[in-house]
């Protein structure tokens, strides 16, 4: 009898990841000859630093080739509680004991949404989004609820919109600052005003500080540095994004330490441990914050130009509007009415696809239909001439 495929209740609603789409098909029409300006890729196009890359080769001739502990190696959770600890403003010390090490912080992430929330519950997604949140809280049989920020506040929300769209069903909220796609960075208020909200209605909040140190003017607060309880705080980092090192696969947690048993039990039965070998590539990065900070430093300076760069040809197209992009590495561009379409973003992402070579991804992918998100994580040159070609395109010019 041959079976044909019905997909399970799991993931009959499962979308497939959007941004991940659009680079496949960049790369598709790049393979087909064309000259294409690939505007759509979440990923820093700097090379991991060399003495990250020495320490693995140094690992594996050492012998990092086993099963580690499901959580990671003891001391890559120790840098990682005491480079949170520099953060730290209030209450004890974080320990290992906080820290559960994961193939990437979106693993740690769906293991944070399995374990907090499930059947029933609702859990608040500050909108636009990273599209994965989505997902994953409905893979976790749980209610995603939108909670979309004003384009006047650069589309982050307030306390008071979370507390308007809460019922007694929230559990927990998704907090993501710099922010993946606007680039907007939550103030020390902002920030303090949701978690003492939170705090008091007892929910959960999972906060992804994975573009904390990619971020400009002023840099972008932590909610370590702001919680006054961790009771009910989840702090999800990784390696991927600041420290060049997405091919790596390292994330973790910083939990109450009954969570991260839980999600510890939960990848004992999954992936169990991330690869021991970007374990200690990892433990590098956080365990030689002198060296790691000049890496970081100089790839910070490197975006920051870009994005002044990209910033200064939009200036010539005084009608394009976008969030002022105070950290990650993306704009979030407005195309409403484009071509008199209804997903406004979705027809510029393919008008600009065919017609200028440049991919973006459409704001649909975020839940905010007109609007598109471009990365300036490539070369200052190709960031000029793709925004430029994107200006034109929208205007017309
Ligand atoms: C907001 C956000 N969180 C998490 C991730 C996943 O990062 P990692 O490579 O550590 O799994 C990404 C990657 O695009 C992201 O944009």
């Amino acid at each position: 009898m041959s079976l044909i495929f019905q997909p399970s209740a799991n993931i009959a609603r499962l979308k497939e990841s959007a941004t991940l789409a659009v680079a496949a098909k960049a790369r598709a029409l790049k393979a087909a000859g064309l000259d294409i300006i690939d505007l759509g890729a979440g990923e820093p196009d700097f090379d991991t630093p060399a003495f990250i890359r020495e320490a693995a080769t140094a690992a594996i001739t050492a012998g990092a080739t086993r099963y580690t502990a499901t959580e990671g190696i003891l001391p890559l959770r120790e840098a990682i509680a005491a480079d949170a600890n520099r953060l730290l403003a209030h209450g004890p010390p974080i320990t290992a004991a906080e820290v559960v090490v994961s193939s990437g912080s979106k693993q740690s992430l769906y293991n944070a949404c399995v374990c907090c929330f499930g059947p029933g519950d609702e859990v608040l997604i500050p909108s636009p989004a990273w599209t994965s949140y989505y997902e994953m809280v409905e893979l976790a049989r749980a209610v995603s609820v939108p909670v979309f920020g004003e384009e006047a506040n650069d589309l982050k929300v307030t306390a008071a919109q979370l507390a308007a769209a809460a019922t007694p069903r929230t559990k927990g909220l998704m907090l993501n600052s710099p922010s993946n796609p606007t680039g907007a960075v939550y103030t020390q208020d902002e920030l303090s005003a949701i978690l003492t909200l939170a705090a008091e209605r007892g929910w959960w909040v999972l906060a992804d500080e994975i573009y904390l140190r990619i971020a400009y003017e002023g840099g972008a607060r932590s909610a370590l540095e702001v919680a006054t309880t961790r009771d009910n705080l989840i702090v999800i980092n990784g390696v991927a994004k600041a420290y060049a090192m997405t091919g790596w696969r390292i994330g973790w947690t910083i939990a109450p330490v009954a969570v991260s048993r839980a999600m510890t039990a939960f990848q004992s039965h999954t992936t169990s441990n991330a690869a021991a070998v970007s374990q200690h590539a990892a433990l590098a990065a956080l365990g030689r914050p002198q060296e790691a900070d000049e890496a970081v430093h100089h790839m910070v300076r490197e975006f920051q130009r870009r994005r002044d760069a990209v910033m200064a040809v939009l200036s010539a197209y005084p009608t394009v509007r976008y969030v002022h992009p105070a950290g990650a590495f993306y704009l979030y561009i407005n195309v409403a009415g484009f071509r008199g379409a209804a997903d406004a973003g979705a027809a510029f992402a393919a008008a600009v696809l065919e017609e200028h070579q440049v991919a973006v991804v459409p704001g649909s992918a975020f839940l905010t239909p007109d609007w598109i998100r471009a990365s300036y994580a490539t070369s200052e040159s190709v960031a000029v001439a793709g925004f430029t070609r994107i200006a034109r395109c929208l205007t017309g010019a």
